[in-house]
């Protein structure tokens, strides 16, 4: 169920109060407002008419619209005996400015629930820009929104956002209510169709990747099972030069792509349409070669991880190779909760040292060969190929997460080439 919630933050009467809106969403994500709580407790949301010290501020004139207190239009200092001073008015005239205007607003941020406190202070001085300042009881308020909010769209998929919206209607009074909003991984890659001019992954195929089938002299005697195959950058070179390949594929528009590109170049791929974590009894287990770049950055968890290292090693034959990329976190960085959840909103999905090695742990795996990507893709590839794409440099480079230079970067993407073993060789 998707849930959405509001608050509306009220000031200007003799109470102020704010009422909370919790609405939940049916599938088809038409909400409802299934309960609304009171701010029965609630302290002012602050704003002009708290600050003007001459209690006008219930006063509201036609409209709604509060009443300016008198002094506010007084240009004249000398009109006050209490002292009032330039600063003073001239800062009534700035509140009146903001109680007057009319505001409408929208944020959608990633969302990355653990990063909950950065919202916080977004939203909060968003709204103080407005001057309305919350007290302590409406900032736990709308922390404990946004927290609901984060963690439902970030369970929901890790292409996910909150969307808040906020309205100033009246005087320094501010809505805001935050959704969730999100989009499967699939559905994703499948908007790319509608809305990306191919190549979406670059025209080559991996320099690692073509190296490996290299060491093949015989192609046909290497089957290629292309896991997460996109539109097919890999599948169609490795077919072309004769090896019989699988391309196993989420995305029903990438899938078709691929399929129709085979068709037009009379290659006989084998084209999959379904989710590796499902695709097991659909796949033989006579593949000398299990291509999977650019997948891994999109799991979310090591177990994710195991289950893909299973599939090799039930895929390949004795002998066969598993060449696999995926982002690894530098020995001294342990990434925390906000880093991995934001590397998922990125397409950065990272893992530690230790949770590589768990996930082939007791497998018949050898691990015979590791490179970085940047380095051994912009040396092999030909140059006129380089980037392949104009995201790419940026995004391997780790900073799609985490805008640092390079030599800063805690995380790096490597090629991991495994051996499959046999049985006998694990213990
Ligand atoms: C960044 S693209 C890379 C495509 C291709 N491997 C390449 O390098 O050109 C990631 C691809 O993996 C696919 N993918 C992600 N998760 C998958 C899953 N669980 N099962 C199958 N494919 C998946 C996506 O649909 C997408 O096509």
């Amino acid at each position: 169920m998707q849930q959405s919630a509001s608050g509306t933050h009220v000031n200007g009467s003799d109470q102020g109060k704010l009422r909370a809106h919790i609405s939940a969403a049916a599938p088809n994500g038409l909400r409802a407002v299934d309960d609304v709580s009171s701010g029965a407790g609630w302290g002012r949301a602050g704003g002009g008419s708290r600050d003007y010290h001459s209690g006008q501020d219930g006063a509201r004139g036609h409209g709604g619209w509060p009443e300016p207190p008198a002094v506010v239009y007084s240009c004249h200092m000398n009109e006050f005996s209490d002292g009032t001073g330039r600063a003073d008015i001239d800062h009534a005239l700035t509140r009146t400015l903001h109680r007057r205007a009319v505001v409408q607003g929208s944020i959608t941020l990633p969302a990355v629930p653990a990063m909950l406190e950065d919202y916080v202070t977004l939203c909060l001085s968003t709204f103080a820009a407005l001057s309305v300042d919350f007290d302590d009881e409406q900032r736990r308020q709308l922390r404990d929104t946004l927290r609901d909010q984060l963690d439902q769209a970030f369970a929901g998929s890790p292409r996910s956002s909150i969307v808040i919206t906020y309205d100033t209607p009246v005087g320094t009074l501010v809505n805001y209510h935050v959704r969730p909003e999100w989009t499967s991984i699939a559905s994703t890659y499948d908007a790319w169709v509608a809305t990306r001019q191919p190549p979406y992954f670059g025209s080559e195929p991996d320099a690692r990747v073509w190296a490996l089938a290299g060491e093949y002299p015989d192609p046909k005697a290497c089957p290629v099972l292309d896991i997460g195959a996109g539109t097919g950058r890999n599948s169609l070179a490795l077919a072309r030069r004769g090896h019989p390949v699988d391309a196993l594929e989420l995305s029903g528009s990438f899938a078709d792509v691929l399929r129709e590109q085979a068709r037009a170049e009379s290659l006989g791929i084998r084209v999959i349409q379904r989710d590796l974590f499902t695709a097991h009894d659909y796949l033989p287990g006579d593949y000398g070669l299990v291509v999977v770049s650019e997948v891994v950055t999109d799991f979310r968890s090591p177990e994710d991880l195991r289950r893909l290292f299973e599939l090799a090693v039930s895929c390949l034959f004795v002998g066969g190779h598993l060449v696999v990329n995926m982002f690894v976190a530098r020995a001294s960085f342990e990434p925390g909760d906000a880093a991995r959840q934001m590397g998922q909103q990125t397409f950065s999905s990272m893992f530690t040292q230790d949770e590589v090695d768990a996930a082939s742990d007791g497998l018949p795996l050898e691990l015979v060969d590791v490179t970085g990507v940047y380095d051994y893709e912009h040396a092999h590839l030909p140059p006129e190929s380089w980037p392949p794409t104009g995201w790419y440099e940026g995004w391997v480079l780790g900073q799609d997460v985490f805008a640092l230079g390079r030599a800063e970067q805690p995380i790096e993407m490597r090629w991991l080439v495994y051996r499959r073993a046999s049985d006998d060789e694990i213990r």
